[in-house]
């Protein structure tokens, strides 16, 4: 018998994460190299996530360039006294369209936890942006094989409210926390790994088809240099990129290298 099969195929997405970098007049200068590089770019969808004191100028920048602005962080409430946070509804009004939730700077420096990603998670959803859950081990987690039980964890509490209605806008980031700024990329066989377990748990609390449709992503010292090992790795949707997006040249080459790896031969 012939098994049935899926033609359907995700959009990779390519993420620049430009953490606590860059003043205003470098972050739009940036902006403004990286549109006229990737403007045309349609195959891969790509997104920049510059700090909060420049998210609205960088997204004049982007205006009807296709290129997504993100903020890197949101709170759960839509207002309140939280003082230094920033809600959805800001984000929104700030030009944002997608949101990075539960990076693990944020969870390891700022001590966020499973609970507030969860929340964050919900209100993203509900205000219409897209949000970006990151999870991901540490190399201690790693060398005494915790790995799948950790990840399944992050997943298990972070998406605890999952419902199909909201979570169409949801996308995962597999980020090893030992890779993320180190220049150690994970290996094709560890993402793969990881990836299918992601998978496997978004079918479970969601169903097949809805998990099928999830993006996927990897983080963790992408570079232009090894980002054609990674864009072919099956069933890898994308990239979240810290270090290597601060440089528009080489952010362009990994969203190129990508969009090759798209039109080539399967
Ligand atoms: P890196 O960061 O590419 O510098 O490793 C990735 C991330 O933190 O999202």
């Amino acid at each position: 018998m012939i098994a049935k099969t899926k033609s359907f195929r995700r959009r990779p997405i390519a993420i620049g994460n430009w953490k606590m970098h860059m003043t205003l007049a470098e972050a739009t200068a940036a902006a403004r190299q990286l549109s006229e590089l990737l403007g045309d770019a349609r195959l891969v969808e790509i997104v920049i996530a510059p700090t909060y004191t420049a998210l609205q100028a960088v997204g004049e920048v982007l205006k009807g360039t296709g290129i997504l602005l993100a903020a890197q962080n949101v709170h759960w409430d839509d207002q309140g006294a939280y003082t230094g946070e920033v809600s959805p509804i800001q984000l929104k009004d700030a030009g944002c369209r997608v949101v990075l939730i539960g990076h693990s700077e944020r969870r390891t420096i700022f001590g966020e936890t499973d609970e507030m990603v969860r929340r964050k998670l919900i209100a993203a959803l509900r205000e219409g942006l897209s949000a970006v859950v990151c999870v991901g081990e540490t190399l201690e987690q790693r060398r005494t094989g915790q790995t799948a039980a950790v990840v399944r964890a992050q997943l298990e509490k972070g998406l605890a409210d999952a419902t199909n209605g909201l979570f169409d806008r949801l996308l995962i980031a597999y980020e090893p926390i030992w890779a993320i700024g180190t220049g150690q990329v994970a290996t094709a066989a560890q993402i793969s790994e990881v990836h299918a377990l992601i998978r496997q748990h978004l079918a479970k609390i969601l169903g097949p088809d809805s998990a099928e449709a999830i993006r996927v992503i990897y983080g963790g010292s992408v570079t232009p240099g090894n980002i054609a090992d990674l864009a072919a790795i099956k069933d890898l949707d994308g990239v979240l990129v810290g270090g290597a997006s601060l440089k528009p040249d080489g952010f362009a080459a990994i969203v190129k290298t990508l969009e090759k790896a798209r039109t080539g031969p399967h």
